[in-house]
């Protein structure tokens, strides 16, 4: 009993190990090797971490630090975590726009951290940054935010001792330079993940749904129906939402920039950064994971509710998509069908909240460190 336990660990070992050498990269020499309690492989697709820049517990202690330290805006009182508070999600404290230390109001909402490693089509609404290290940089320089040089900022830190310490543990760093303080920052976001709601505890077996959320879920991968004699009222099939097709899969978003027909502002989004016509209108499309916490919603936070939201997408939605419908994919389909009764619309939105995953927002692994 005792060896078959034992060889059964072994192959069970065997094979946790290849594929974590198939998808974390080695630590560099003296490092730890980070652990991730968080992260579920059943529901979450396999950790995605960069080659170059593996997470190790010093490096990601480091981002902690960076990321709660107001030490990086030009007068030391703003932090990342200003705008990003863990408890709503790292978003912002409930609001529509952020301020900076300049006092200046911002033009778009801040958004969530949580599972960046999976991020395939660049950061900010309008995909502007390639890669999560390159992000890390650009509050830290936007004269409406932190409005800091790299510069000072690389000499601040290479005057504390506290940070000489910790950069030489975690990059073998005698020198601290911009290039390290971006993959601090990016390994602690890295480190950040989301899979422990009830919709995944559901999934493992664990839990299960409220009838109210059953619908709702149904609802949510449900395809438009365009015609409203092919309902049939007891189906809940038959009141589909089409949520899925932009926000689905277990990250609850599609790795690209789509547009979801809000009435527009004078936001070009993806258009807007790379000039291409084609993108105006496109944002980064969310993940619906702890969407609960994360209002007020949309790219410049018009919506204070999930409920407005989904009123939103089945029953305001109207003709007037701000670009041709083929490059608003399923779009069109929705525009149709705005048939689901109030019923409808609460189980839709009580599925919404079972993404709420409170071991995330409360983990103290990404609380403030000091
Ligand atoms: C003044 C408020 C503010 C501060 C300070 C701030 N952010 Fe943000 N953050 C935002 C806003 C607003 C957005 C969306 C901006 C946009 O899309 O143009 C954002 C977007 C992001 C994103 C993109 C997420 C995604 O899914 O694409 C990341 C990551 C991020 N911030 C990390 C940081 C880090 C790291 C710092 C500190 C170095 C920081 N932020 C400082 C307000 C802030
Ligand atoms: C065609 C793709 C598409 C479909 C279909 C779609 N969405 Fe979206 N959704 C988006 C995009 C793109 C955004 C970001 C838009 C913006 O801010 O300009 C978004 C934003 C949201 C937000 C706000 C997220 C945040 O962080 O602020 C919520 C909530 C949401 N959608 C829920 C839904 C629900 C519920 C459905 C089904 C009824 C749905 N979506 C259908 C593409 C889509």
């Amino acid at each position: 009993m005792k060896k078959a336990f034992i060889i059964i660990t072994l192959i069970v070992s065997v094979y946790a190990c290849k594929d974590v050498v198939n998808e974390v990269p080695d630590v560099p020499f003296g490092t730890t090797a980070y652990t991730f309690t968080t992260h579920n492989n059943v529901v979450l697709p396999p950790l995605r971490i960069p080659k170059d820049n593996a997470l190790t517990k010093e490096g990601v202690q480091l981002g902690r630090m960076l990321f709660y330290d107001p030490i990086l805006s030009a007068d030391s009182t703003q932090s990342c975590s200003s705008c990003h508070n863990q408890s709503d999600g790292f978003t912002d404290n409930g609001l529509a726009f952020s301020e900076g230390i300049r006092g200046d109001i911002g033009k778009r909402n801040a958004m969530p951290i949580f599972n960046l490693m999976w991020h395939l089509d660049g950061f900010f609404w309008d995909n502007r940054a390639d890669i999560l290290r390159h992000q890390a940089l650009m509050p830290i320089q936007d004269p409406s935010e932190m409005d800091e040089t790299l510069g000072n900022l690389v000499v601040k830190l290479n005057n504390s001792p506290l940070y000489k310490e910790h950069f030489e543990k975690a990059f073998d760093a005698t020198s601290i330079d911009e290039e390290l303080i971006g993959k601090a920052l990016e390994q602690f976001m890295n480190s950040i993940v989301s899979g422990n709601s009830k919709f995944d505890r559901v999934q493992l077996g664990l839990e299960t749904f409220t009838s109210q959320e059953k619908v709702g879920q149904i609802i949510f991968n449900a395809e438009a129906i365009r015609f409203k004699d092919e309902i049939n009222p007891n189906d809940p099939k038959n009141f589909g939402g089409d949520c899925f097709h932009c926000h689905g899969g277990s990250l609850f978003m599609r790795r690209e920039s789509l547009t979801n027909c809000l009435p527009s502002n004078d936001d070009l989004g993806k258009g807007g950064f790379n000039g291409n016509t084609d993108d105006n209108f496109k944002f980064k499309t969310p993940s619906l994971r702890n969407i609960e916490k994360t209002a007020p919603y949309m790219h410049d936070g018009r919506f204070n509710t999930l409920e407005e939201v989904v009123q939103f997408y089945l029953s305001d939605l109207n003709e007037d998509c701000p670009v041709d419908v083929a490059n608003a994919p399923n779009m069109h389909a929705l525009k149709d069908s705005v048939y689901l009764s109030e019923d409808h619309k609460a189980a839709l939105v009580s599925f919404l909240k079972t993404l709420t995953d409170d071991t995330y927002l409360t983990n103290e692994e990404y609380s403030n460190p000091f």
